[in-house]
């Protein structure tokens, strides 16, 4: 599995935990990636559309990664649970999309030990509404890859609103 230097850097910005739950994961390379190499003891790949899922599974399994890696249908974090040591990641769709997807989960957001949030358009809508809720900042990354620029965010609910 050969990973991006995108993909790369978001898995570096994953701090170790319990679950990694992967919002949006197609794929599914950043939950193999953080279990294979035993930063997280356990992942969760969601997606809202099955052809994404089957191969985010496909993936999994390949990795011989089936037992530790559960595959979810699922609209942002609606289908899980989030608890004080687990990561969310949701990378490679709009800063709306991904501000949407917290929003309407917000307390397992608030749970979660560490968010790593990859907006790909409009980075600024996403940190103004991070920041009107009580998340702090923790790390911003600006990378190029492929001549296409990414910002990175790793980000937690500080308790304050
Ligand atoms: C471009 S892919 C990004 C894949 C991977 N996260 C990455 O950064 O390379 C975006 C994925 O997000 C999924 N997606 C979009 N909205 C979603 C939602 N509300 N809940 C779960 N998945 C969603 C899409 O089906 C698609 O598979």
């Amino acid at each position: 599995m050969r990973l991006s230097k995108r993909l790369k850097e978001i898995c570096d910005m994953v701090p170790s935990c319990d679950t990694l739950t992967d919002i949006g994961t197609d794929h599914a390379f950043v939950p193999i990636t953080a279990v294979s190499r035993g930063k997280a003891k356990r992942g969760r790949a969601c997606d809202i559309e099955k052809g994404p899922l089957e191969r985010a599974k496909a993936n999994v399994k390949k990795e011989g990664l089936a037992g530790r890696i559960e595959c979810l249908l699922s609209d942002g974090l609606s289908s899980v649970d989030v608890s004080c040591d687990d990561v969310i990641v949701i990378t490679g769709m709009g800063g709306e999309n991904i501000r949407d997807i917290i929003d309407a989960s917000l307390q397992k957001a608030e749970n979660a030990k560490a968010l790593v949030l990859g907006p790909q358009r409009h980075p600024e809508r996403l940190l103004s509404f991070l920041l009107e809720n009580g998340f702090e900042i923790d790390e911003e990354r600006e990378l190029i890859d492929r001549e296409k620029n990414y910002i990175l965010i790793r980000t937690h609910f500080g308790g304050l609103k």
